[in-house]
């Protein structure tokens, strides 16, 4: 069975929110379609609706997020991949089985939704999270 339905989003860690979206918006004409501050990860978020996935762009509000540590190490740019996933219970178990290594545990990322993230050692160097909703969504 598929533990992955498509690419829900492509995150970039951003020193400027604001400055970041001119690309999105003014350029390519696209659509901010949710805004958000994740307190637990210091970072203020918006999505940009492309077809059916999203872009993310990241500002840490914060020197000691984990966004605005790794902006130090590697500057701006890619930052996670996101898939959906039918449920982060069933893809944490394959994970598991696998031996694989998770950042964390299941925890609520935006909107509410349940995600999990994939140490990037075991997917080839990138940071792979993956994001809890029915196939239709
Ligand atoms: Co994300």
């Amino acid at each position: 069975m598929k533990h992955a339905t498509k690419i829900d989003h492509i995150a970039f860690a951003v020193k400027n929110l604001e400055e970041s979206l001119h690309f999105y918006e003014a350029v390519l004409g696209l659509e901010v379609t949710h805004r958000e501050t994740i307190e637990a990860e210091k970072i203020k978020v918006a999505f940009v609706r492309i077809g059916e996935s999203f872009i993310e762009l990241m500002e840490p509000t914060s020197e000691d997020s984990f966004v605005a540590r790794s902006m130090k190490k590697h500057g701006q740019g890619f930052a996670h991949l996101c898939f959906a996933t039918q449920s982060v219970d069933r893809i944490k178990d394959r994970i598991d089985e696998e031996g694989l290594m998770t950042l964390g545990d299941v925890r609520e990322g935006a909107e509410g939704r349940r995600v999990l993230f994939l140490h990037p050692k075991d997917n080839a160097g990138v940071l792979t999270e993956f994001s809890e909703q029915a196939e239709d969504e």
